[in-house]
């Protein structure tokens, strides 16, 4: 199969992107966190063809997009007004909701749970095909399972050529790190994954949120399916310290001695100053110091570049766990297998 870019789409292409979707094919389509996988999302052996494409575990479950909060009513069998009040403050936004689902929602979608994860996107582009479609579309990240998520076409062209029909070409994501996935109940949300919407933003709206212990103790089973395995892992071993510049600076000569280049640095303006003249060190700069909007747009997207430069080792800075930070960590961690370092 020939994989195929559209950029720029003219409203004929938008309507051969719809009628692929509509006719059980996958295309790729941009949204503000990360590229999207789709899939016709009431039609299991559509499905089925995305777990085949990204090799993803079966029992993981898939996110429906929908273009607006009117499209969910037939996919569940209530919304609480909490759940309204939630789309009404954060669609579209990255913010993923699951409800109890309805008999219209396979269970190939929800990996046979009772709930069914629903999210707007804030994309132009996509709500267009979304509403052209005009079914919901299953779409996890557009990446073969385990490695970085992509945040462009040609990341998605690079795992996907070949296993689908159609990448939707919009330039980078703007937000880069996925969507926040919460559980939502009568009066209170859980977070089952960190993402673009912060704990502190979904508490000025609902009174009680929680994290799901999963993600604080990691010998409890967690909510959310996917939490569990291998995630955004790139090729060579990597160790994220946490720290001032200075001390960042410093740890990060220690793990590099003995070591054989190039070795990738994800790093603030601040480290890289402190480290340029390392020439084993191939930088990658995200912006100022703790600044975890920067670090998010770029994480991915420099995971990717140190694959296709084939380094040893990738030392990354890491934020602080607080804010949108939370999903930054939870994502190093995973993608370091918990290599971090605090100083
Ligand atoms: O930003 C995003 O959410 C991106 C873009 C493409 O929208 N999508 C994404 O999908 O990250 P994926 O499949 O890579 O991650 C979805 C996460 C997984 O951890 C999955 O287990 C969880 O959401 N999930 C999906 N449906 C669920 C459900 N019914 N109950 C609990 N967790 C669910
Ligand atoms: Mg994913």
């Amino acid at each position: 199969m020939d994989t195929k870019i559209i950029t720029n789409p003219s409203e004929q292409d938008i309507d051969t992107l719809a009628h692929a979707l509509r006719n059980g094919e996958l295309v790729s389509i941009p949204t503000e966190t990360v590229y999207g996988l789709g899939a016709n999302g009431l039609d299991s052996e559509a499905m089925d063809k995305i777990y085949a494409a990204k090799g993803r575990p079966s029992d993981n479950p898939l996110i429906l997009h929908v273009p607006n909060s009117e499209s969910i009513k037939p996919l569940v069998t209530e919304i609480s007004a909490t759940a309204q009040a939630l789309m009404d403050t954060f669609w579209p936004g990255p913010l993923t909701i699951t409800l109890p689902k309805s008999d219209l929602v396979p269970d190939r979608a929800t990996g046979g749970l009772s709930r069914v994860a629903l999210r707007c996107p804030d994309h132009e582009a996509c709500r267009v095909l979304l509403e052209r479609a005009g079914i919901p579309i299953a779409a996890p990240s557009a990446n073969i399972s385990g490695r970085p998520s992509p945040t462009t076409a040609e990341d998605v062209y690079n795992d996907m050529n070949g296993r689908i029909s159609y990448i939707l070409d919009a330039g980078p994501c703007t937000i880069g790190v996925e969507s926040t996935v919460v559980e939502v109940h009568d009066d209170k949300v859980i977070i089952l994954r960190p993402g673009g919407i912060t704990k502190a933003q979904l508490e000025n709206v609902v009174a009680t949120v929680e994290y799901d212990t999963a993600l604080v103790n990691a010998a409890t089973k967690p909510k959310a399916p996917g939490i569990k395995y291998t995630h955004y892992a790139p090729d060579a071993p990597m160790t994220v310290v946490v720290g001032s510049p200075e001390a960042i600076a410093c740890t990060f000569k220690e793990l590099s001695e003995g070591i054989e280049g190039p070795i990738g640095c994800l790093v603030s303006r601040e480290t890289y100053d402190l480290i340029k003249g390392n020439t084993d060190f191939m930088c990658h700069c995200f912006g100022h110091h703790g600044d975890a909007l920067a670090l998010g747009h770029d994480f991915y997207k420099s995971l990717l570049h140190f694959n296709e430069k084939h380094v040893t080792l990738i030392l990354a800075e890491g934020v602080d766990d607080d804010g949108f930070g939370v999903a930054i960590m939870n994502r190093m961690e995973k993608a370091s297998s918990h290599h971090i370092i605090y100083k």
